[in-house]
């Protein structure tokens, strides 16, 4: 038995912030940032008070109307976020409630651009166990407010953006159609070179004034690490996963990566051989949304009618840990 993706939706605050808004607070410039990553905006949440589950409701919305489900049928919510609304219970709990399923097994999975992606293969790995039957997996993401809007923070700040992607997933409706293959790695040796040092439960205390005065409470980025590696192991796991599906790139009608740059996005297409009008974009208009990119492009690639059935789509994500995947469906 396969299982399948059955609805997607999404949803992107109605916040506005331009590359020219962003040059406004610290040194940068349109210029600077549509050259180096693609993208021109992206959405901030409008006011205090509003987390990643928030952000995660409408979408689910969208992916269950989609599936043809009603939200009493969710029998499993897994969330994926590096944002969690606060630090602990997690957020999938939080949605569960805002979604009035008590009782409803929650789980979040913590890793950060490939969360869908590893979302994705639990869900899959439950589908083919006969554990669940509609399985919700989310990408949500509030971003705007862990990142530090200033000189020291730019080169991570004007990257990000906040926003939310679901999908439902359940067995396969149809013999031929579902999840091909999902293939997931991690390397922690690359763990620095991404990642949220303070608050740490290593640290004693967790977090001081110092840690604060030196930004350890914002995320920290070695970006040239970051894109070679990202350029690199995507399209190894790529062909990793259209080979356990049988496929060639001469096959996949839809390629939606992972939105971290337009730049790495374009190098890796070319290096798949999969030409520029297959490849899925949003963030010119979202920046990088973490775990909901892949969501999120599935969703609006579905509003544009390009998931036909028989359609083979491609995805693959890299990013913080380090985590990376690829997944091929067919529609
Ligand atoms: C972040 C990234 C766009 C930077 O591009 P880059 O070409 O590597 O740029 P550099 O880091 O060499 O920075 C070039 C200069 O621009 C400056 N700079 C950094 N951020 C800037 C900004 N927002 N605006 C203007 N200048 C900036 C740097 O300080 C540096 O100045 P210097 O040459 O005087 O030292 C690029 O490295 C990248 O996309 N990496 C991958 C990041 C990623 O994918 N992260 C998410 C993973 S999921």
């Amino acid at each position: 038995m396969r299982s399948a993706i059955l609805g997607v939706g999404h949803y992107v605050p109605t916040k506005v912030v331009t590359n020219d808004d962003l040059a406004k607070l610290m040194p940068t410039s349109d210029e600077w940032i549509q050259q180096r990553t693609g993208i021109k905006e992206r959405r901030f949440i409008e006011r205090d008070g509003i987390g990643a589950s928030d952000l995660a409701v409408p979408a689910v919305q969208m992916a269950i109307e989609r599936a043809g489900r009603s939200m009493k049928d969710i029998d499993m919510i897994l969330f994926a976020t590096l944002s969690p609304d606060v630090n602990f219970p997690g957020s999938g709990c939080l949605l569960g409630d805002k979604l009035g399923l008590p009782g409803v097994p929650a789980l979040d999975v913590r890793n950060q651009c490939s969360g869908f992606l590893y979302s994705l293969s639990v869900a899959d790995a439950f589908v083919k166990a006969g554990a669940y039957k509609n399985i919700l997996i989310v990408g949500a993401e509030v971003h705007s407010t862990g990142v530090e809007l200033n000189e020291r923070g730019r080169d991570v700040a004007v990257l990000f953006g906040d926003g939310a992607g679901a999908a439902l997933v359940g067995p396969s409706p149809s013999e031929d159609g579902g999840l091909l293959s999902c293939v997931l790695h991690a390397d922690g040796a690359g763990a620095k070179d991404l990642w949220l040092p303070a608050p740490a439960s290593n640290r004693i205390p967790r977090l001081t004034h110092e840690m604060i005065d030196r930004g350890e409470h914002y995320p920290q980025m070695n970006g040239k690490q970051v894109f070679r590696w990202a350029t690199e192991k995507m399209p190894e796991v790529s062909v990793e996963a259209m080979k356990a599906a049988g496929l060639t790139a001469a096959d996949i009608d839809l390629f939606v990566p992972h939105q971290a740059n337009m730049r790495i996005n374009e190098l890796v297409a070319r290096r798949l051989g999969l030409p520029a009008e297959k490849i899925v974009h949003n963030i010119e208009r979202y920046g990088n949304t973490t775990a909901a990119t892949i969501p999120i492009g599935l969703s609006e690639s579905f509003a544009e009618g390009k998931l036909g059935a028989g359609k083979h789509v491609l995805m693959t994500a890299f990013g913080s840990g380090y985590t990376w995947g690829a997944a091929v469906i067919r529609c």
